[in-house]
């Protein structure tokens, strides 16, 4: 086969076998979110590249050397979105949701793009689930997205992660830091990287998260942020703190944390993992009571974390979590000749309006070679209609799993199949060793409560 193209280094196409994991997974986050106040948001995939530069930082890594950018035909400089945080800030503003009673809180679950190098772990297409809260500066705000985070892991079922926090100050501490670190990189100068030097008197903390190992590793013996906050970030971490020790919630301080994009303030932290290799960071965000108003907005307190669901996804394997078994066939109809074929689609439309997934021949098969494909589509009943069965008004039901036959009549097929697999269901369920005093006719009738 000549493939014309294959697909874009560092994207992922998600295949049938798969999909229903993930869809378990978004619909899992989402569920937790959703207990916690938060809504879902959907904004669209590009923006102007102007919100990155502005919201993400012009000295970050994401903006100097990651974005996807290009020009529109109409000349406009629009950049797909490397992150969501700065994209959900601009529709806040646009549609005054801020003038909504506060906390706004507002989850999405979204791809976002960066150019980075891929690895495991790490592409240039990947999905983040995301929530951002807006309107609020108390550190019980920290503590209960953290708790989020930690309720969203512990629901799916994983274990042996670490929660790292740390706090980076506001822009007030932030200055005396800045010029801390600008003291002790202007003495490596000489062996910092081009984009470092650059960062030196624009923004020196950004060489703490530069990704070169020669940056990095000047970088480890830096003057740490947690040695110069103000009185207010230093309460304010405290505070974050107790809360998190009276939720329960272990996490280690870890002064090495200052993320990677420019928003940040106070509070951050991360979600690390070592089961997945070098990109063990599963979660990360934190406080940034400075980018409303960057992005053009009145003064509003805000935080929020974003996970990356490939991250995720790859340490629920790691960890054989189970997930839940996909839908299958509940019944395949092999049919034979035009009346049959026609009363095989009836039957089929009749029963998927119940809510059961139901197949029949729609390419021409051979009875013979329907039943193959019954089997290998796993359906747990098949039925076969012909001449006969439709002269005789009879057809033979047939449990794929216990081999077990039943002649059913073709005029009130949907009801006696109907009543048939609920049977079976609540005998599994019987089985399993769940006690249930629901009957068929019960379910039949609607009549269960
Ligand atoms: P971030 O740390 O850049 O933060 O990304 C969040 C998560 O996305 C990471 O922890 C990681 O799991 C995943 N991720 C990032 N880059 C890649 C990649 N190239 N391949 C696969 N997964 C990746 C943010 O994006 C912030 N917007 C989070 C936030 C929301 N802070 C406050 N609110």
């Amino acid at each position: 086969m000549a493939l014309v193209t294959k697909s874009i280094k560092g994207t992922q196409d998600v295949l049938p076998g798969e999909s229903h994991k993930w869809q378990y997974l978004e619909q899992a986050v989402l569920e937790q979110a959703k207990n916690y106040g938060y809504k879902e948001i959907r904004v669209p995939v590009f923006e102007h590249t102007e919100l990155f530069q502005r919201g993400v930082g012009d000295t970050t890594d994401v903006v100097q050397k990651e974005m996807y950018t290009f020009e529109d035909k109409g000349g406009r400089s629009i950049t797909l979105r490397p992150e969501g945080t700065a994209g959900v800030v601009r529709s806040y503003l646009e549609h005054g949701l801020f003038n909504e009673p506060a906390p706004m809180k507002l989850c999405y679950t979204i791809s976002c793009y960066r150019y980075e190098k891929p690895q495991a772990g790490r592409l240039r297409e990947f999905h983040q689930f995301g929530c951002e809260c807006f309107g609020t500066q108390s550190p019980a705000a920290d503590a209960e997205v953290i708790s989020l985070i930690n309720d969203i892991f512990t629901h799916l079922g994983l274990k042996n992660y670490d929660i790292q926090i740390n706090s980076i100050g506001c822009p007030e501490c932030r200055k005396t830091y800045h010029e801390a670190l600008k003291a002790y990189f202007e003495s490596k100068k000489a062996d910092l990287c081009a984009t470092c030097n650059d960062r030196l008197d624009r923004n020196p903390m950004r060489i703490l998260d530069c990704k070169s190992p020669v940056c990095s590793d000047i970088a480890k013996d830096a003057p740490k942020v947690t040695d110069y906050l103000c009185e207010e970030c230093e309460n304010h971490f405290t505070s974050v703190k107790s809360y998190l020790d009276a939720m329960g919630i272990s996490y280690q301080v870890n002064p090495t944390i200052v993320r990677g994009l420019d928003y940040y303030t106070k509070t951050v932290f991360e979600f690390v993992s070592t089961e997945i290799g070098a990109q063990g960071t599963i979660c990360g965000g934190g406080r940034y009571d400075g980018l409303v108003e960057e992005v053009g907005g009145p003064k509003t307190p805000a935080l929020g974390f974003a996970m990356g669901l490939e991250r995720l996804m790859m340490l629920l394997k790691a960890q054989n979590v189970p997930f839940p078994e996909e839908k299958q066939c509940d019944l395949y109809i092999a049919s034979m000749g035009e009346a049959a074929n026609i009363k095989a689609a009836q039957i089929a439309t009749d029963l998927r309006q119940e809510g059961f997934t139901v197949l029949y021949d729609i390419v021409g098969r051979s009875v013979k070679a329907q039943m193959k494909f019954a089997n290998k589509v796993g359906a747990m009943f098949t039925a076969v209609l012909g001449d006969s069965e439709l002269q005789e008004g009879k057809a033979k039901l047939k449990n794929m799993e216990s081999g077990e036959e039943t002649e059913i009549s073709v005029e009130a097929f949907d009801e006696e199949f109907m009543r048939i697999s609920i049977n079976e269901s609540l005998k599994e369920l019987t089985d399993l060793g769940y006690e249930t005093d629901i009957d068929v006719n019960s379910i039949l009738s609607g009549n269960l409560f």
